[in-house]
């Protein structure tokens, strides 16, 4: 089980998503550029990969893009589920493992929106999972996901966390019961797996203050550097057709591609498939 397969936690996920990104939003414009690309490159089809509670799907649907959704977390599609019914859209929205579902069609687009493609803990799934979606896809389809750049001083300075005990506030929001919550953090980050791994800690107050409730949730993900993405789409049948520095960055220079990045540079990848 990981942080996405708890009831709880996809019951919440919007809730404290919003929250997140009211501080620091690394996303910010994700929609927009998702639609963008569905109304280019989306005409036979959409697949939102990961989907989520359905930030991306239900966007898409609501504007008329034909798309349908999956996440391997039950609780997460349950959401998406419940949200898209309560909208009065009606869609395809299932559990699967991205390195193995199939829905019997093909889409001309795969989407895999804001960090679902970091979940892939190792290489080997990682190879998996772009193996399989490159099935999914129509000749010439797209694939598309994000990466955060890798920084070796959050690196060095994660290495030192102790994941059972080091925990920092990420923030407070208010949950889908009414009550204040506290999400605490400690990520520790191993060099040789590149895997960032730690927990979530969910302390829920009432209204005096007085701590009713605790939830400590795992996490796990692996960081990929820029070079490892080219090599990992020649391999799996993929070749990259552009990348953007955020999603309201600039596209990248193909020729200048292999240059350091900046810090925190979301870089969202556009794979078309030989
Ligand atoms: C950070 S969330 C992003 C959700 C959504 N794309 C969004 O933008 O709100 C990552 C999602 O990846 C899903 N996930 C993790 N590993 C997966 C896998 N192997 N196959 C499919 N989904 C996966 C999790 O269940 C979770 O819902």
């Amino acid at each position: 089980m990981d942080l996405h397969d708890y009831k709880d936690v996809a019951e919440n996920y919007d809730l404290y998503l919003e929250a997140m990104y009211s501080q620091e939003n690394n996303h910010e414009g994700f929609q927009e550029f998702y639609l963008n690309l569905a109304r280019h490159y989306g005409k036979g089809g959409v697949v939102d990969i990961a989907c989520g509670t359905g930030a991306v799907l239900l966007y898409l649907a609501e504007r008329g893009i034909e798309v349908d959704g999956t996440d391997l977390s039950e609780e997460m599609c349950k959401v998406a589920a419940a949200k898209a019914e309560a909208m009065g859209l009606s869609l395809n929205i299932y559990p699967a493992d991205m390195t193995g579902f199939s829905s019997g069609r093909k889409y001309s687009l795969a989407i895999i929106a804001r960090s679902g493609f970091m979940h892939l803990p190792t290489q080997e799934l990682q190879i998996a999972a772009l193996r399989n979606i490159r099935e999914q896809l129509t000749d010439g389809g797209i694939l598309t996901f994000n990466t955060f750049d890798p920084w070796p001083a959050v690196q060095a300075q994660q290495m030192q966390t102790d994941p059972k005990k080091d925990y920092s506030l990420r923030l407070e929001y208010v949950n889908r019961d009414g009550n204040r919550e506290k999400i605490y953090n400690a990520i520790t980050y191993d060099p040789y797996s590149q895997q960032m791994y730690g927990y979530w800690k969910f302390e829920t107050y009432d209204d005096a203050g007085n701590v009713i409730g605790e939830r400590v949730r795992p996490l796990l993900m692996r960081e990929t550097y820029r070079s490892e993405v080219f090599l990992l789409a020649q391999l799996c049948g993929f070749e990259v057709q552009a990348i953007y520095r955020g999603y309201k960055g600039d596209r990248e220079v193909l020729s200048d591609i292999t240059t350091a990045a900046l810090y925190s540079s979301n870089l969202i990848w556009i794979l078309r498939k030989k």
